[in-house]
């Protein structure tokens, strides 16, 4: 592969040539590339695309086959032979307008699309000599026309709303305010697809994503040193200018159901929600600190920018030695960030080179910048220090065998072969399941090891709902996510045809009532409807007191959560645009005002730069409400016990516990007189409140474990269940005390969270035996189960990091 440190970007465009004569002889050329050496030590682009002479060769190479089998090949079925044509013809207009007939994402496919297993493998040129390289090509095509910001003709992008006349580019509005209104849940590149040939048939599109940033994994997972973040954001783009909607901080199944998304006026939903739920290697030690699964470490990296840390809040932690475990593009993708950080690393595949599926180019590229290759070889134990953090590795060689599902040969471990290595870093890029968040709220969809369960066109056992990409397939490719939100799109349209809508059904009316039923919207009268979810959201700050100089309670516009919410439940926030993302418990929620509260304590950055926001102000970003309610049920008497501000935290619970129909008895703890929280909000929901001061100057003197002890001697009933919140090592001793008590005890938790909604496993616990999500399987587990040493050891990753940043700050 040709490696030079000059791109095409300053090259004059392709000039028209006169007569066309295929050369097939001339070699495939190969994109132009940073110098592995100035690779290192930043985020730029490595793969700079043609020169407009390698252009010249490339086109002359495609043979313009009568049935060019190509065409068929590609998923998206982009007249491949035309373009190049056009392209040849030095007409960079028209060849941009044959790609645009059938996709606005050439500058992403051109970059990211795996062509060798599409459209180049079918190429002609191919079965004797190499392929042409149409990625490349495509590639070319959008950044000149990136350059000149060519106009699309009124031919170019097919069909449209019937009452728009004129199209002449992308950002021609399709917007039709009395067509029907599809809602598309994620907004990776399945629903991408789907937005632009639905808004192109003429329907009103709402594109739902649960993240801050758009794009699904070309946003979070991609590193932007093989998709520039300007490219991704300008083909979005293009869809806002053709009257696609954006929501962002909104998680179906949670802000709304999909019943309620039908309730509010929408025809048909599109679920491309991905498969981002990592798997984990199941081995000892795969909770140590050092150890993150691939998304975890992208996110980190990609969306909260920690490439960039201290400018940027979000930290991650890659030392000097770094093992990357898997073979697939995520496994390339961590194992060039993790160079890019100054780490030896090594990528380690259980199967042979032959069977990795990564993009070929990336798995070239790894090997350019250092990245080193163990194949037949399986981590077995991870061992760490006693500080919990993980310090080395030990392997087994493997031996390929007979083949397996996947149809490649399978792992089988050589008996004796283990072997240690020393190491700072392990990623696991092992894989991933379908996000689960969607199917959990909507039992009624048919689902398959996780996976939702669709015919041919994405119809799901749910009628009007429609599903595609890797939540319907598993981890699969940009593509093939694409393809599938194209053949929905279709059967969107056909559905929603078929249901002959007059316009004024579709038009959504305010709510008026709370419960929404299987496919409510259609045909129902207007009071039955909700109102839609507000395409984008404002979460401004209506009321703030201040509990301490440090502790803040905030009343936030936070609509959908405020109806949605349950005791227990969090949401995930930041406060800027900048700002790392943090959980915060709902304290209360107020449906009809629209709003929730949330009570801040500052203890790092980001809790800091919340508790000086003012009435008035708005948070960047605020999601849930997320995490499982806690278990309120009738058992008699419970006993409440909070420390710090989990007595915030525990208010709901309490209120709740109370409304049950149980006696509550509320023991919290404090420092000092001076620090108690929420004495008369907690007296109002609980039957009893009881105080320890550690100094004495209110209340039992001394923590408030001893206060539980002593109270229990003068309350012997017998008690249902406790419910602790607040700092680990007063949960950890309140869980004693009731494992001598025999109650059932429960710990809400709040370990490191980074997206909240189970995509990043960063918030991993043990409980018993098994490895939990806090944010999806939580906050609230069995107190007695949960493996406090390891969450104690985890929260604390990140403590010089968060160091350095507060110096910063000060
Ligand atoms: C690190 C990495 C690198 C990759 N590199 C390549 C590559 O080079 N080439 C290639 O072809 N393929 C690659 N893949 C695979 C490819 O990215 C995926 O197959 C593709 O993105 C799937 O698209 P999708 O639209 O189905 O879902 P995704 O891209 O996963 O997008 C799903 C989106 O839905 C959102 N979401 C989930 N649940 C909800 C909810 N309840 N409400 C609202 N939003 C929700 C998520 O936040 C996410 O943004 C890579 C994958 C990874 C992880
Ligand atoms: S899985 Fe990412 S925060 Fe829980």
């Amino acid at each position: 592969m040709a490696t030079a440190n000059t791109g095409p970007i300053d090259g004059a465009p392709v000039k028209p040539k006169a007569k066309r004569k295929p050369n097939p002889k001339a070699p495939r050329q190969s994109v132009m590339l940073l110098a592995p050496e100035e690779r290192l030590d930043g985020c730029r682009e490595v793969a700079l695309g043609f020169t407009p002479e390698q252009v010249q060769i490339e086109v002359l190479r495609c043979l313009q086959c009568k049935n060019p089998t190509c065409v068929d090949a590609c998923p998206l079925h982009i007249d491949i032979k035309a373009f190049i044509l056009a392209l040849g013809d030095g007409d960079l207009e028209a060849a941009f307008e044959k790609i645009s007939e059938q996709s606005p994402f050439a500058g992403i496919c051109g970059r990211v699309c795996q062509h060798e297993l599409y459209c180049e493998k079918a190429c002609l040129m191919g079965k004797k000599l190499e392929p042409v390289a149409i990625g490349s090509l495509e590639r070319y095509v959008a950044d000149e026309n990136r350059k000149s910001k060519f106009e699309i003709r009124k031919s170019a992008v097919g069909e449209r709303a019937s009452n728009f006349d004129a199209f002449t580019s992308f950002s021609t509005s399709f917007r039709n305010s009395n067509a029907p209104r599809i809602a598309l849940v994620g907004s990776g590149p399945a629903s991408l697809i789907a937005a632009f040939d639905l808004i192109r048939k003429g329907h009103q599109v709402t594109v739902f994503e649960a993240l801050h940033e758009l794009g699904g994994v070309l946003s979070y997972g991609i590193p932007n040193f093989r998709l520039p973040r300007e490219i991704l954001h300008e083909e979005i783009d293009r869809l806002r200018q053709m009257g696609v909607e954006f929501r962002t901080d909104f998680i179906a199944g949670r802000s709304c159901t999909l019943d309620e998304l039908f309730a509010s006026g929408f025809a048909a939903v599109f679920l491309g929600t991905g498969a981002g739920l990592p798997h984990l290697m199941g081995i000892p030690g795969e909770n140590l600190i050092g150890v993150y699964t691939a998304n975890e470490l992208l996110t980190r990296i990609n969306l909260m920018q920690a490439y960039k840390f201290p400018q940027s809040d979000t930290p991650v932690r890659v030392g000097k030695r770094t093992v990357v475990v898997g073979g697939g593009n995520s496994a390339m993708d961590a194992a060039r960030w993790a160079r890019r950080m100054g780490s030896e690393t090594t990528i380690m595949f259980r199967r042979g080179r032959a069977e990795l599926r990564a993009r070929i180019e990336e798995i070239g590229h790894a090997e350019e910048e250092g990245v080193r290759f163990e194949f037949l070889a399986a981590p077995v134990r991870l061992f760490g220090d006693d500080k919990g953090t993980l310090r080395e590795m030990e392997c087994i060689r493997m031996k390929l065998g007979e083949q397996d599902e996947s149809g490649r040969p399978s792992p089988v471990p050589i008996p004796g072969s283990e072997y240690r290595v020393p190491v700072d870093t392990v990623v696991m890029a092992i894989g991933q399941s379908p996000n689960p968040t969607v199917q959990k709220a909507t039992p009624q969809l048919l689902t398959q090891r996780g996976k939702i369960v669709v015919d041919e066109a994405g119809q799901t056992s749910v009628p009007r709902v429609f599903a595609g990409g890797d939540v319907a397939r598993g981890g699969s490719t940009v593509i093939l996510a694409m393809r599938d939100g194209r053949a929905a799109a279709e059967a969107i349209d056909r559905a929603v045809k078929e249901l002959n809508l007059p316009s004024e059904s579709v038009e959504p009316r305010a709510a008026s009532v709370p419960a929404c039923r299987e496919q409510a919207a259609i045909g129902e009268t207007s009071s039955t409807r909700h109102s839609p979810p507000a395409a984008s959201h404002l979460f401004r700050i209506l009321a703030k007191r201040l509990i301490t100089p440090e502790i803040a309670w905030f009343e936030v516009e936070a609509p959908e959560v405020a109806r949605h919410w349950k005791p227990g439940q969090f949401v995930v926030i930041r406060p800027t645009a900048t700002s790392e993302r943090i959980p915060l418990t709902i304290v209360d929620g107020n449906a009809d005002r629209g709003s929730i509260e949330l009570v801040v304590q500052a203890v790092g950055k980001t809790s800091r730069t919340t508790v000086k926001k003012e009435v008035g102000d708005a948070l960047a970003d605020l999601l849930g409400p997320l995490g499982q309610p806690a278990t309120i049920e009738h058992v008699g008497h419970v006993v409440c016990v909070a420390g710090g501000v989990g007595v915030a935290e525990l208010l709901p619970v309490a209120r709740a516990f109370r409304a049950a129909g149980n006696r509550v008895t509320a023991l919290c703890g404090a420092r000092s007189a001076a620090q108690i929280l929420l004495d008369r909000e907690l007296r109002a929901v609980a039957d009893e409140v009881l105080w320890s001061t550690d100094d004495g100057t209110a209340g039992f003197n001394g923590t408030v474990v001893a206060l539980m002890r002593y109270w229990r001697v003068h309350h012997a009933e017998s008690l249902g269940a406790a419910h602790v919140i607040g700092p680990i090592p007063m949960m950890r001793a309140a869980a004693e005390v009731t494992r001598t008590w025999s109650v059932p005890t429960f710990a809400s938790l709040n370990p490191i969270m980074v997206d909240g909604t189970g995509m990043c496993g960063g918030c991993r616990v043990t409980v018993g035996d098994k490895v939990r999500f806090a944010c999806v399987d939580g906050p609230e587990f069995d107190a007695h189960q949960v493996d406090f040493d390891e969450l104690t050891r985890r929260t604390r990753a990140y403590v010089e990091q968060e160091r350095i940043s507060q110096e910063r700050q000060n």
